[in-house]
């Protein structure tokens, strides 16, 4: 069954409770865009549709169950009839020093499956219709691997899959647009550990995230000045990334 959404541009924002996304959320409202949006915590996603537009519907998505999260997607994005983009923002990881395998594992099922169903399943969707937006959010902790291994290596494989996604996008000839976002550091709970610099404001790494998608960049850095600290890791020998990170 469709829900009676005005005409005028859909998106469905996946971990709409974290606090980037929510931030994101609610730009998108203010826009008068209509909104599905996903979180594994109901009440906070309540919340979220209660301070938000009526053009807002909620849907219980837990990434840890990549077949249910895939289902419950497809079940959203029907409701809406059709969705201009998509956003996914859940993510999870872990500093620990003892290094568990249970957090460790815990982080790939999330970052990689989780998020893996739901961008297939979002190219599917646009394919299906001939166009569309698909973004998610990766990190800069992609680029080397560091203190947080499962973590670093996840985003890795966010940004690659979401490379392949936008090459097979381009080989279809279709307007469909793929987006890599990657945060430095941004004031939210995910953020841990010590020596945190450049730490931007979740409304201001929404408001970066926003535009980027406006101009349909391929990669953004949040917030801008990452860039330079992408291409130092980019460059740094091994060596000297050892000492220094
Ligand atoms: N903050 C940073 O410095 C930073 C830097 C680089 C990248 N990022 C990325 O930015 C994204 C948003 O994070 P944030 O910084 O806004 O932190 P956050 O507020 O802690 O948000 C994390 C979100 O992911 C959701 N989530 C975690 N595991 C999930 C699962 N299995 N299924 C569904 N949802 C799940 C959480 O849901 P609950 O509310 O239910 O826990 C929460 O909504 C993440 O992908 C993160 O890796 C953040």
């Amino acid at each position: 069954m469709s829900t009676r959404f005005p005409n005028g541009k859909r998106v469905i924002i996946v971990g709409a409770t974290s606090s980037i996304a929510g931030s994101l959320a609610r730009i998108y409202a203010q826009q008068g865009w209509s909104l599905g949006l996903t979180g594994r915590n109901e009440e906070r996603l309540k919340c979220l549709e209660k301070e938000l537009s009526s053009n807002t519907i909620t849907q219980l998505m837990d990434l840890d169950d990549s077949a249910l999260a895939r289902t419950s997607f497809e079940a959203l994005a029907e409701k809406m009839s059709y969705v201009d983009l998509v956003i996914i923002a859940a993510g999870t990881g872990h500093i620990d020093p003892e290094l568990p395998w249970e957090k460790e594992l815990e982080t790939i099922r999330t970052n990689v499956e989780g998020f893996a169903a739901i961008a297939h399943a979002a190219m599917t969707l646009f394919e299906r219709q001939g166009y569309g937006h698909l973004a998610a959010i990766s990190s800069i902790a992609g680029i080397r691997g560091g203190s947080a291994p499962a973590y670093c290596a996840s985003k890795a494989f966010v940004s690659n899959y979401l490379q392949g996604l936008r090459h097979r996008a381009y080989r279809s000839g279709k307007p469909i647009h793929v987006t890599d976002i990657s945060p430095g550091f941004v004031d939210t709970p995910m953020a841990q550990g010590d020596g945190l610099f450049w730490v931007a404001s979740p409304e201001k790494a929404a408001r970066q995230i926003h535009d980027a998608l406006e101009r349909r960049m391929m990669h953004a850095y949040i917030t801008r000045r990452w860039r330079l600290i992408a291409w130092i890791l980019k460059l740094l020998p091994e060596s000297a990334y050892l000492r220094l990170f």
